[in-house]
């Protein structure tokens, strides 16, 4: 075992896209766990868009990360001591630990993972936070009926792409945004989707020609110029899922206008929601797509950055549409994958 524990920490608080020198790397003495703790040795660590709020000091739905602190995200990884009679050397579990290659954490709140029943990194992304948001925004606020018209923006994302998947399988006409051409053939050759349009190109008249009878239920994970094209072509008594709106976590000013950005944060009735207030749902979740998952009913993709050095940069990327797929940080070796 190394002596030492890589951390990424908060440097400086982002103004507008954050950049490198925002975040230091740092190498501190490896964590010794104490009575009901075990030490925790990263495999996979989650990036997501949530961070960015996290990091900007505003006051939000949760606690923002201080200058010096190591960042949050929640990290698959293998227990190399325990001081916690549930678990085991070897033992693979799932819980919040931050940009850092060990953690020395509670027993309490360390969820174990089958390694055989599906890979570990699934955790993180269709079997885990993201996807229980896709599922918990069309079950309690979509509620999309066979024959409607969904319309889902990052569509070829963690929770984008679940989004999709599941609402085709609710018999809806499913109509996917993205960027690029290569996402969105993977939206429609690779996830099933009846259309997918390119945001980077012109929008209002491709919705118009991809959409005939308007659109009833929106999944709503971009805002800005996304956001103003789909609105107006919500048929009446349409839903808009307020889950996220990426395209406006970097702005430096506030953008003219009323900003439905805190839809999402106060949830608001349009109806904004944050996944969390929905962990009731997870056994739910999980009893559904596991075997999809497994049978390959439900696709993913995942997107592996190697190494916690390069996760500032990769966070970056998100935020600018370079990932293609669940943005994962591999910390070190999977012992479940050969
Ligand atoms: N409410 C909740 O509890 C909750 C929980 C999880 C996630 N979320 C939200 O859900 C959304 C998707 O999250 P995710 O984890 O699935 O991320 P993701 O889709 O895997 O990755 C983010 C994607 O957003 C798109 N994007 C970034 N900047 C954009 C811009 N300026 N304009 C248009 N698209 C842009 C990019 O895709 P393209 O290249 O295709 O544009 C990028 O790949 C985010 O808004 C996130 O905050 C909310």
């Amino acid at each position: 075992m190394p002596e030492t524990n890589r951390q990424v920490l908060l440097k400086r608080r982002p103004n507008g896209m954050p950049v490198p020198e925002d975040f230091a790397i740092v190498d501190a003495k490896l964590p010794e766990p104490d009575d009901g703790q075990v030490l925790l040795r990263g495999i996979y660590l989650s990036l997501d868009p949530y961070m960015r709020g996290r990091i900007s000091g505003q006051r939000s739905y949760a606690r923002p990360t201080e200058l010096g602190e190591v960042i949050e995200g929640r990290v698959v990884g293998q227990v190399m001591r325990s001081r916690h009679p549930d678990f085991r050397e070897g033992d693979i579990a799932l819980g919040g630990y931050g940009w850092q290659t060990y953690s020395a954490v509670d027993g309490k709140g360390l969820i174990k993972l089958d390694a055989a029943a599906a890979p570990i990194s699934t955790a993180l992304g269709i079997l885990g936070m993201p996807g229980l948001t896709a599922y918990a925004g069309l079950k309690t606020i979509g509620q999309p009926k066979a024959g409607e018209t969904v319309v889902i923006s990052a569509a070829s994302g963690a929770v984008g792409a679940v989004a999709g998947q599941l609402a085709k399988r609710e018999g809806c006409r499913v109509v996917g945004i993205a960027g690029g051409a290569d996402k969105c053939a993977y939206v429609t050759g690779g996830l099933g989707f009846d259309a997918c349009l390119d945001h980077h190109g012109e929008l209002a008249g491709a919705l118009d020609a991809a959409c005939p009878n308007g659109i009833d239920v929106y999944f709503e994970n971009v805002g800005g110029a996304v956001q103003r094209a789909v609105y107006p072509r919500l048929n009446d008594f349409g839903r808009m899922i307020m889950c996220g709106m990426i395209a406006e976590y970097n702005d430096a000013d506030p953008r003219p206008g009323p900003s439905l950005v805190a839809a999402v944060r106060k949830r608001l009735k349009i109806q904004g929601f944050i996944v969390s207030d929905h962990a009731a749902l997870r056994p739910e979740y999980l009893a559904m797509a596991a075997p999809l998952v497994r049978s390959g009913a439900l696709k993913y993709r995942e997107d592996i950055v190697d190494g916690i050095d390069n996760a500032p940069q990769a966070f970056i990327g998100l935020l600018q549409g370079r990932n293609f797929g669940k943005l994962i940080v591999r910390l070190g070796d999977d012992p479940t994958r050969s």
